[in-house]
């Protein structure tokens, strides 16, 4: 055993790069492989983003310098006004808003804030891989809330209480979710809320998919809205897909002021601010008009539609459900395999497509694979020819 083996804690020995990372950093070494494995999307940041934040270099000299810990103030600002537009709900830039840099700093932050060691956090599964993570590496224990295929991947409201100890902290929610694409109703949500609110855990609403939805957009909800759970809520919405602005690092949380006035000590001694300069693209990307969203989430639709057909030509091997929204399918893998992971080696080996095995998301996604549709219509194509030739 090297010295570094020693030295690495506990809690990193027992955390894993997660198998949507593996997969991609495997697929970028074979060449001519093809990726669904990332939820990358191909668009570019829209072009009034990147060009108001070329003005505003070239107009402030300040503009690379650290801003306050929370955030600069016109963007907080800001983000109450968005805020209130989204949801209804009354916001103060200094009381409840916290720029940081993505969701997943967001998070860690949260997370940091909340988890003495043996802490429990609910996890839908499936659910985001790198939540399962980010809770193991503070020396929490992720609690699996199993949700039924069967049942369309919907929130099983019956099973929630009986997962809630006296060390559970919080319930995390995405919706669309990541990997499923299910949209969970007003109805269950709320039922969510009630529960959380009773026993005194916070629910943690991580969005980055909101503006991906299709021809059950009615049925979205944001439980953020609901001003009955806004002293046990923490939203936090990224801007990585909606602004394609992945690589900018830049999300915004919502949250109680106790909560903000002590994850700002975490915020503060691990990341003192978020980059500044994608601080200014945020202020711009919120505050000008555009119409990119809806040309996203055109492209997005056609893209579902094409990769709902390539699925439906292979049910030898998949067996899937319609995704409501974001852009991920995660189809059930009927043909003969071991598990998943091993499914996703031999397709990356074999035929040079990469896909994210199920057991990634949970225990309950063992036996799946998510497939991201974000990338191009060539690139699905070209999976899929591979695929249907490998299991003819
Ligand atoms: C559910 C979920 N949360 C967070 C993230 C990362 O968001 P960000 O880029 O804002 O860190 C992703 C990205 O795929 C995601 O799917």
């Amino acid at each position: 055993m090297s010295f570094i083996t020693d030295i690495v804690s506990q809690s990193v020995h027992e955390a894993q790069v997660s198998d949507i990372k593996e997969m991609a950093i495997r697929s970028a070494k074979i060449p001519g492989a093809v990726s669904l494995s990332w939820g990358l999307p191909s668009f570019q940041t829209p072009d009034y983003i990147r060009k108001g934040v070329k003005a505003c270099l070239d107009s402030d000299l300040d503009a690379g310098k650290y801003t306050l810990p929370d955030g600069l103030l016109e963007l907080r600002q800001q983000v109450v006004k968005t805020h209130l537009q989204k949801t209804g709900i009354k916001i103060d830039a200094d009381k409840h808003v916290m720029v940081s840099a993505g969701n997943m700093q967001a998070l860690n932050t949260i997370f940091h804030t909340m988890l003495d060691p043996g802490d429990e956090i609910i996890l839908t599964d499936p659910c985001f891989a790198s939540h399962i993570q980010q809770i193991v590496l503070f020396n929490g224990i992720p609690v699996y809330w199993p949700l039924d295929e069967d049942n369309g991947w919907q929130l099983d409201i019956e099973k929630l209480p009986q997962l809630i100890s006296k060390k559970t902290q919080a319930i995390v929610l995405v919706s669309p979710s990541n990997p499923t694409g299910k949209i969970f109703s007003k109805e269950e949500l709320m039922k969510v809320g009630e529960i959380a609110k009773q026993h005194n855990i916070l629910i943690i609403i991580d969005d980055p998919y909101s503006d991906f939805l299709y021809e059950n957009s009615e049925q979205y909800f944001n439980l953020a809205s609901a001003e009955a759970f806004k002293d046990h809520l923490v939203y936090m919405y990224s801007f990585s897909k909606s602004y394609a602005m992945s690589g900018w690092r830049l999300s915004y949380m919502v949250m109680p002021e106790e909560l903000k006035h002590e994850a700002m000590k975490v915020h503060d001694a691990t990341m003192i601010c978020a980059p500044s300069v994608s601080q200014l693209a945020g202020m711009i990307a919120l505050s000008q008009e555009s119409n990119h969203k809806q040309m996203f989430q055109g492209v997005l639709s056609s893209r579902r539609n094409l990769i709902e057909q390539r699925l439906n030509n292979v049910p030898h091997v998949f067996d899937c459900q319609k995704p409501q929204g974001a852009y991920y399918v995660f189809p059930k893998i009927v043909a003969e395999h071991k598990n998943s992971k091993q499914f996703a080696l031999d397709l990356l080996n074999n035929v040079k497509v990469a896909v994210t095995p199920g057991s990634a998301f949970g225990p309950c996604g063992e036996h799946h694979v998510r497939m991201a549709y974000c990338v191009d219509e060539d690139t699905i194509n070209l999976a899929f020819e591979r695929i249907e030739k490998y299991f003819k």
